[in-house]
């Protein structure tokens, strides 16, 4: 085992011992409760897991990433220069604006969904309808404002009648999923729903098969560690308890890694 993987593992130990020591950053069941997840998820569940080659957040150290106002300013022209004057797929016809993402250029936690849907297309900004507020409370449960994380999808524009974008718009788009990612430098990704899991993670099974296990987002160097969990739609449609416990499960073990 080389030295810099001893590190990693040696660092990820510490966490784990700080992490059980100290209980993860959840502020309480009141919150949790209010956020329609349920405690007593086991903790150690996914993280147990693990990633291949696992330790990513030690692969992190030494890293040399932009300053706050460099990101700022790299998010800033990408949106401006590129993203709202987009044409690369047919996704550009039918919206009203595009949605580039938004939070907090340092935030340790990045949540990916799927695509605008007809609120984010009239505001402009990403989850702001139903699913937005639940999550929202999830990011609250999990001790963040949502101003102190950051929120982007896998492509910018409204697919028409909210359909699961196609391979060749989401292609089209990934490169600013990847560009944001890049510039973010988030120490996990939680992505919402099946189709952002396949989309972003290139894998074929299904979110109830993937969700609560480690995974990499191979798009830039090192690899960012992405934890799949439902959307919270799913979620709003689906609301039983045992949902509501493998998310939060799935919160959970994300909360690990930051
Ligand atoms: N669903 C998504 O996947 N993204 C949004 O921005 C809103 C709803």
């Amino acid at each position: 085992m080389d030295a810099m993987r001893r590190m990693r593992i040696l660092k990820q130990h510490v966490q784990t011992d700080r992490m059980l020591g100290v209980g993860a950053v959840p502020r309480g069941s009141a919150r949790v409760l209010d956020a329609g997840l349920e405690p007593g998820g086991d903790p150690g569940k996914a993280s147990d897991s693990g990633v291949s080659g696992g330790g990513v957040s030690g692969r992190r150290v030494g890293l040399a990433v932009m300053g706050r106002q460099e990101k700022i300013e790299a998010l800033r022209v990408l949106d401006e220069q590129e993203v709202r004057n987009c044409k690369k797929c047919v996704l550009c016809e039918g919206r009203i604006q595009t949605v580039f993402g938004e939070g907090d250029p340092d935030a340790p936690i990045m949540f990916v969904g799927e695509g605008p849907g007809q609120n984010e297309d009239e505001q402009g900004r990403p989850f702001v309808g139903r699913s937005g507020d639940l999550l929202e409370k999830q990011i609250q449960a999990m001790g963040f404002d949502r101003s102190q994380i950051y929120i982007a999808n896998v492509v910018k524009c409204r697919p028409p009648n909210n359909r699961t974008p196609l391979a060749g718009e989401v292609d089209a788009c990934s490169d600013y999923l990847r560009r944001q990612i890049e510039i973010i430098r988030p120490k996990v990704i939680i992505t919402l729903g099946g189709p952002a899991a396949k989309l972003v993670l290139g894998v074929k099974e299904g979110i109830t098969r993937i969700r609560g296990t480690w995974h990499e987002y191979p798009g830039v160097e090192p690899a960012v560690p992405v934890m799949p969990t439902f959307h919270p739609a799913y979620l709003l449609r689906q609301y039983t308890k045992e949902n509501r416990a493998m998310v939060w499960s799935d919160l959970k073990a994300a909360l690990t890694r930051v």
